[in-house]
């Protein structure tokens, strides 16, 4: 699909409706905004943003001078020609925390509503942010009827005071649904942008938003609480989190961010203890850094009941060290977890590629001596005696490639506690050559 002008209807003009309706517009799409209202939509109509944004207002004057911009209180007037309903009503809280879905589904029943003769195809886009499953459990069944009305989500992670930069500089374009068509419509709107969208799955995009806004809050929090601690101790927060930043490899970077096993080893739980303990003296609250741990424990609480939860049966386990190319058991998340296993009269065995019980000393040596005495009669010296004796494999340390397809290839169940997706190879996510075919 080439990149080409569409008629576009936006529904809810408030700060995500009025930006995404105005900077869709000067990218040369048609765009009819829609509004309960009525002072928003005239506020359009009169050629002015219905609030203040930067950059805005202008743009707003240019697309109704230029005739690509129109509002209207009609959602029927305003879904009559369109290609895409973008819906960007609002999604508040309620008092308990969950977040209201009325003005949601208001606005699909009033598009279903005035969609009875319509024959045109019309992708229904969720620009809002919901909660996963909501397209699938909210929106789609208001279109059950409707063969040529598809949803997708497309979340917007614009920031109020730079909506209109964020807009044509996007940090991210997110599409996420099955009918790739619909998903290609969408992101076609993008196009002229030249940024590459994200072509996922419904409910990862639905997710993508709520992970986005809860990455923010917690770098915001983990900066502040560093910021307080080097206040107490006279030292310049500024001048720590700017060096911290330093570090593109491992602190601003792509490390860490994989779902995967618990934490462990000699440093990061003995650190972060330190941490929070000389922190409490000084009478200096840091939640955040003292969830961490806790929150960690939570995560290997999960895998031992996962782990549990098998059949009585033999259960091999791959890795031992806490994390792989390494012999260090201090603080193995695998040594707690073997630690329950046993204590559940489980069977196990145990591999890890470089773990020699004779070759580990000092503290290392006592750390596992401590925490399980017979050790030495759970190691399997080679893989494929474990493979062979087992009947479930839990990987508990990532593998290199050479292991993960052995261990595939032994067709045993596995448990992947690590995210090293053995035998979702195939699975994978949306292709990078699907989305050079959007955009390229
Ligand atoms: N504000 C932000 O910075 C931001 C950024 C990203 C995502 N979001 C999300 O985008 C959504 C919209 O946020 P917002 O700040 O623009 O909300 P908003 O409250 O400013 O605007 C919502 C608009 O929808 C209109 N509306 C409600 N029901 C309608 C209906 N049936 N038909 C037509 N219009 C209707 C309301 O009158 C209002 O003008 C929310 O889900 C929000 O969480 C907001």
């Amino acid at each position: 699909m080439s990149s080409q002008t569409q008629t576009v209807a936006v529904l809810g003009l408030g700060y995500v409706g009025c930006v995404t309706a105005a900077c869709l517009a000067r990218l040369g799409h048609n765009v009819i905004g829609a509004d309960r209202d009525e002072i928003k939509v005239r506020n359009i109509q009169a050629g002015t943003a219905p609030f203040y944004e930067p950059g805005l207002d202008e743009i707003v004057r240019a697309e109704v001078a230029a005739g690509r911009l129109s509002s209207t209180t009609s959602t029927a007037e305003a879904i009559a020609n369109a290609d895409v309903a973008l819906i960007c009503v609002g999604t508040p809280s309620e008092r308990n925390g969950n977040l209201s879905l009325d003005q949601m589904r208001r606005v699909n029943e009033d598009i279903a509503q005035h969609s009875a003769k319509r024959t045109k195809p019309l992708v229904v886009a969720i620009r809002s942010t919901v909660f996963p499953g909501t397209c699938e459990e909210v929106v789609m069944p208001v279109f059950k009827e409707y063969s040529n009305i598809s949803v997708v989500s497309n979340p917007e992670f614009l920031r109020e005071g730079t909506a209109v930069r964020d807009f044509v500089e996007p940090s991210l374009i997110v599409v996420g649904g099955s009918n790739k068509a619909a998903v290609e419509t969408v992101a076609m709107l993008y196009a002229p942008l030249g940024v590459e969208c994200c072509l996922v799955s419904l409910r990862t995009a639905e997710l993508i938003k709520y992970a986005c806004n809860a990455f923010h809050a917690v770098k915001i929090s983990f900066a502040n609480e560093i910021g307080a601690l080097a206040d107490r101790l006279d030292i310049d927060g500024h001048e720590v989190m700017q060096t911290l930043c330093q570090d593109k490899r491992l602190n601003i970077s792509t490390a860490y961010m994989k779902p995967g096993f618990a934490f462990g080893g000699s440093c990061l739980p003995k650190d972060l203890r330190a941490l929070t303990y000389r922190s409490a003296r000084l009478d200096l609250q840091l939640p955040f850094l003292e969830s961490v741990l806790d929150s960690n424990q939570s995560h290997l609480r999960r895998a031992i009941d996962e782990v549990l939860s098998l059949p009585q049966a033999r259960i091999g386990v791959y890795g031992l060290a806490f994390k792989e190319n390494t012999d260090d058991l201090r603080e193995s998340p695998v040594v707690a977890l073997l630690e329950n296993m046993i204590g559940k009269g489980r069977d196990i065995k145990v591999f890890d590629p470089h773990i020699r019980l004779e070759s580990i000393f000092g503290s290392n040596r006592n750390f596992i001596l401590n925490a399980i005495p017979h050790i030495a009669r759970l190691m399997e010296p080679e893989l494929e005696g474990l493979l062979e004796w087992a009947d479930h494999i839990v990987v508990a340390q990532n593998p290199p490639a050479a292991i993960a397809a052995r261990i595939e290839a032994s067709g045993k169940p596995v448990i992947d506690l690590v995210g090293c997706r053995i035998g979702q190879a195939a699975a994978g996510n949306v292709s990078a050559k699907t989305l050079t075919s959007v955009n390229g």
